[in-house]
């Protein structure tokens, strides 16, 4: 396949940054244009913005909603754009007990809650790859948590105050995806059942890091708690995605980039 991306920023192969909706993504692309020159190609439908950050090369792209749609793009970032790294940072229903409406979990496994293909093959294994909890890779999950303390350590308090939620907590275990977006509590108590150690419930993390295990490219995967995947979830989701998430996703992208450099 032609890697469009090929020379555009050098020798050194770029982080991509995913979301699924601009809301997710805060004022990335923006920095990055107050930076240097930003080179978008259009590719599968999809956006990518070729740039750097802090000097680093980085394609910037959102995924879209779901399964599939996180897939295509992630596949497209590591075979047309090349990049050595995928970090995806979102909002998520918080499912585990102690996790709550602005609290962030980074997550160290990943699961697709809704694939079931037995009993030909173990609830939640992917079919024929053998495995149903994939690995964020641990060093850039180490360090995107490391930058979500920070983060919290510095403008927690602050985010508590103007958002009104309780100080955020920061949380590092299971995350679960699916092709729902969950809204009752009957589906959460049926998700904790099945899967008891879930801390949030989204639509991507898992597919991206399923690609991300068979083509061998590291990730780690970040969400911010809009709801708790209840019969509120809805209304909680439309306005943290409005007025909240950006700026979770500006805190943690800046410091975590910061410390790559
Ligand atoms: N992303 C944010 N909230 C979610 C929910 N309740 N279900 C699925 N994905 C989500």
């Amino acid at each position: 396949m032609s890697n469009v991306q090929s020379g555009a920023t050098g020798t050194r192969r770029p982080l991509g940054i995913m979301a699924a909706l601009p809301q997710e993504l805060g004022d990335l692309i923006d920095a990055m244009r107050a930076e240097a020159s930003v080179r978008t190609v259009t590719h599968g439908r999809r956006d990518y913005h070729l740039g750097t950050v802090q000097g680093a090369p980085c394609v910037v792209t959102l995924a879209r909603i779901g399964k599939v749609a996180a897939a295509a793009t992630v596949s497209a970032l590591i075979h047309a754009f090349d990049v050595e790294a995928v970090v995806f940072t979102g909002v998520a229903g918080g499912v585990g007990r102690e996790v709550r409406i602005g609290d962030i979990v980074v997550a160290d496994t990943l699961t697709q809650h809704d694939l079931d293909a037995s009993p030909l093959f173990p609830c939640f294994e992917v079919p024929l790859l053998g495995i149903a909890r994939f690995a964020a890779d641990q060093a850039l999950a180490d360090e995107l948590a490391t930058a979500t303390e920070r983060f919290v350590a510095e403008e927690g308090h602050a985010l508590a105050a103007r958002f009104g939620t309780q100080l955020p907590q920061v949380h590092r275990g299971l995350i679960i995806s699916g092709d729902q977006f969950v809204a009752s509590a009957t589906a959460v108590a049926a998700l904790r059942e099945a899967l008891p150690d879930a801390l949030a419930v989204e639509m991507e993390g898992a597919a991206i890091a399923q690609v991300c295990h068979e083509y061998g490219v590291p990730c780690a995967i970040v969400r911010t708690i809009s709801d708790t995947a209840d019969a509120h979830a809805p209304a909680s989701f439309t306005s943290f995605l409005a007025e909240i998430a950006g700026a979770y996703s500006n805190g943690i992208l800046k410091r975590f980039l910061q410390a790559r450099v």
